[in-house]
Parts: C-alpha cells; structure tokens; sequence
C-alpha cells in the first residue's frame, strides 16, 4: 500500500485473492525446472532468464495468474516485482484466462491511421464484447496492442501470439473468425512479413487497385 503526497491511501494492484491453481498444480515439473536452470545459465544475472521463463510457464499454465508469476519469480531467483514489472510490461502475456483465440488488434501509430480503430470497434461489435473480455463460449478474447512490427501492411492483427493478418478489411475479419470458429487458420494469415512483391500480389504502390490484400485505405483526413 503506498501513500500519495496528501496523505491519500493509493491502493497499489491486487494479488488475486482467489487462487487459480490448487498447490498440488501450481508446480514445476523436474524437466520444466531443468529447462529453467539452463535459461538461467545463459546469462550473467538470473532475471536475464525472466522472460523465458515467463513463456514456459504461460505456454504450461494458459495465462499468467500472480501466483504463476510468484513461482516464476521463485524459479528464476528474483524478487516477485520484479517478475511482475515485466509480466504486465508485455501485451504477449496474458495476465488474465484468456479465450482459445486471442485477437491483438494493433492501434499503433501505422494501424491506427490505416483503420486499426475501425477494425478493433467493428470487432468488439461482431463478437459482442470489449476489448479485454472473452466471449462467453471462451473462443476469443480481444486484446489492443501496440505496434507489432508490421506497420508496412497495417492495419493488422495477431492471433494468440502466432500468425499475422495483414492488410485488415471488415470482410477479412469476417472470414477469420468464421475460419477460426471452424478450427482452421485461413490462407490469408501468416507467420512472416511478406518479403517481396510476387507474396504481396502486385507491386502495392503503384497497382493498388490490382492487389487484393491491400483493400483499406487510410482513413486519416489530408490537412490541406
Ligand atoms: S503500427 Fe501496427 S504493426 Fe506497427
């Protein structure tokens, strides 16, 4: 609990005081440990390790609860704020249950004046929840992010911390979650920025209107 300069009590985050995990869970199995020494080892200071760390246990534990990041923190050999500090730093942890399908919809600068907004509210319309909530089958979960390192073909989004949809449109987010729904990933996403202009469908710049993928136009007003 800290105190603000007017004497104010500002209640610092919660500890979740429901826990997620039985005690008899919330371990590390001797392999998972061994996987964690040798994080450990490959840098001169233990919390060098912390993100790895972070990721084996979310990829065992489906999200980062914060008794999770206590037992990281434990593993690893650092104290818990520390964990915690870069477990919340980073939109790729997920610090809550999250759906099968978890749709980071990037509003960073590029996305944002490509349409990332219009994506991320026509979204939030057509599975009927916030950005932050699941939907109630537990299928997808929409998260904001920040930029993703893929500006050249905003806007775009990514799915639970895998594939890339580039060049987002109302009609390609149709058919994702139509395709997600049904299991599958469509043809459209990808693992990889496209590096040339044959994987682009055309030269972009100049053969727009030739090129299927890039359909949004910015919608940012030209101040004249
Ligand atoms: S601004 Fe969206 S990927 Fe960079």
């Amino acid at each position: 609990m800290a105190e603000s300069g007017h004497g104010k009590v500002v209640k610092l985050p919660d500890r979740d005081p429901k826990p997620a995990f039985s005690k008899e869970d919330l371990v590390f199995a001797s392999e998972e440990k061994k996987r964690i020494a040798g994080f450990v080892e490959e840098y001169e200071k233990p919390d060098g390790a912390i993100m790895k760390a972070l990721w084996l246990a979310q990829e065992k534990f489906g999200f980062l609860h914060p008794d999770v990041i206590q037992l990281v923190a434990d593993e690893v050999g650092i104290p818990y704020a520390q964990a915690y500090g870069v477990a919340t730093f980073y939109t790729q942890y997920y610090k809550n249950k999250t759906g099968k399908y978890v749709l980071d919809v990037c509003t960073c600068f590029s996305c944002q004046v490509c349409g990332g907004y219009d994506i991320l509210h026509y979204l939030e319309e057509k599975l009927e929840i916030h950005k932050g909530e699941t939907t109630d089958d537990g299928l997808f979960t929409i998260q904001e992010v920040e930029c993703l390192g893929a500006c050249g073909s905003a806007p775009m989004l990514q799915v639970t911390n895998g594939p890339y949809v580039h060049h987002l449109t109302r009609e390609k987010v149709d058919a994702l979650v139509d395709a997600l729904q049904n299991g599958q990933m469509p043809s459209f996403t990808s693992i990889t920025l496209p590096q040339d202009e044959d994987e682009m469908g055309g030269n972009r710049r100049t053969d727009v209107d030739k090129t299927e993928a890039y359909r949004t136009p910015p919608v940012a007003e030209t101040v004249e």
